[in-house]
């Protein structure tokens, strides 16, 4: 192995992965090393341009710490997130469909019963969000457990603002008997992914904006059932269109109606109409 050149380099480092025990590892690395080589030849990276590279990288890395993990931003905005989201959850119909689950998930929000609310200030215009959680053929699944978190009107998660309450826009709720939910929270706005570090930089010298279509998180778990992690989105956000994780689907669309009924304000748990609604049936896929 001596004298290796642009053409037989790439087989010479493959080579070396002949005596892994692990077949899967032997694979994906195998698969890594040939396309790193090919895009090194594709482009004629030039010396500096690879060292640009290594500092990009080192930098995403530095940018790393409990709350913020620049590596899945990365991975997020350049599409990679979703791709293995879309191989890994392949829905039978009935199912709904998954989407990033992003970086901003935190444990542990409180219990809320139904018809509870997940907003712990006045911020914001109220709404009303029900259904009900069915397997694919329409069974109701009761006891399913919805994680459920989202930014305040500001544009940013409890965790990126020291001037909320603890746990605020989070909260956690299970189906009824019938598979049914409802919680009380504020109308989702659209937000920048985070730019002060290198896939900010990324997004700019892309000619790229970093914003995302308003929308509210869900992880939803029950026994017998694959976890499913997704959003609802609010039509109308000029931004549907042009995420910047690339994690929009038409069936993850759903309309905030505006309800003027003092009455029905009441009844519901609201200070004062106006307030919106939304109705929502998330069906679950049997886990394998
Ligand atoms: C989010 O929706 O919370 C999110 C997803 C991907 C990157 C940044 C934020
Ligand atoms: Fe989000």
């Amino acid at each position: 192995m001596r004298n290796l050149t642009e053409q037989n380099l790439t087989d010479a480092v493959i080579a070396k992965f002949a005596n892994s025990t692990d077949p899967r590892f032997k694979q994906i690395m195998t698969s890594l090393v040939r396309h790193l080589h090919d895009f090194v030849r594709e482009v004629e990276l030039t010396e500096a341009e690879w060292f640009e590279g290594i500092k990009f990288l080192t930098a995403t890395g530095q940018k790393c710490d409990d709350e913020r993990q620049e590596f899945i931003l990365l991975s997020d905005t350049l599409g990679i997130s979703m791709l293995v989201d879309a191989i890994n959850h392949r829905m039978p119909s009935g199912a709904t469909e998954s989407t990033v689950l992003g970086p901003f998930y935190r444990a542990g929000a409180p219990e809320i019963e139904m018809g509870g609310t997940i907003a712990q200030t006045d911020d914001g215009d109220p709404a009303y969000v029900s259904g009900r959680v069915t397997s694919p053929d329409g069974k109701p699944v009761p006891g399913a457990l919805l994680d459920i978190w989202q930014t305040a009107p500001n544009g940013l998660y409890e965790t990126q603002d020291q001037d909320q309450p603890d746990y605020n826009l989070r909260g956690q709720l299970h189906t009824d008997k019938d598979g049914r939910y409802a919680f009380r929270t504020v109308i989702p706005v659209s937000y920048p992914v985070p730019t002060d570090g290198p896939v900010g930089r990324m997004l700019k010298a892309m000619g790229r904006h970093p914003m995302r279509p308003a929308h509210i998180h869900f992880v939803i778990t029950a026994p017998g059932y694959e976890r499913l992690a997704t959003h609802l989105f609010a039509e109308g956000d000029k931004y549907l269109d042009s995420d910047a994780v690339f994690g929009v689907k038409n069936s993850l669309v759903v309309k905030f109606e505006q309800n003027t009924s003092q009455d029905m304000a009441k009844k519901l748990g609201f200070k004062k109409a106006p307030f919106y609604t939304t109705h929502f049936d998330f069906g679950l896929k049997p886990a394998a």
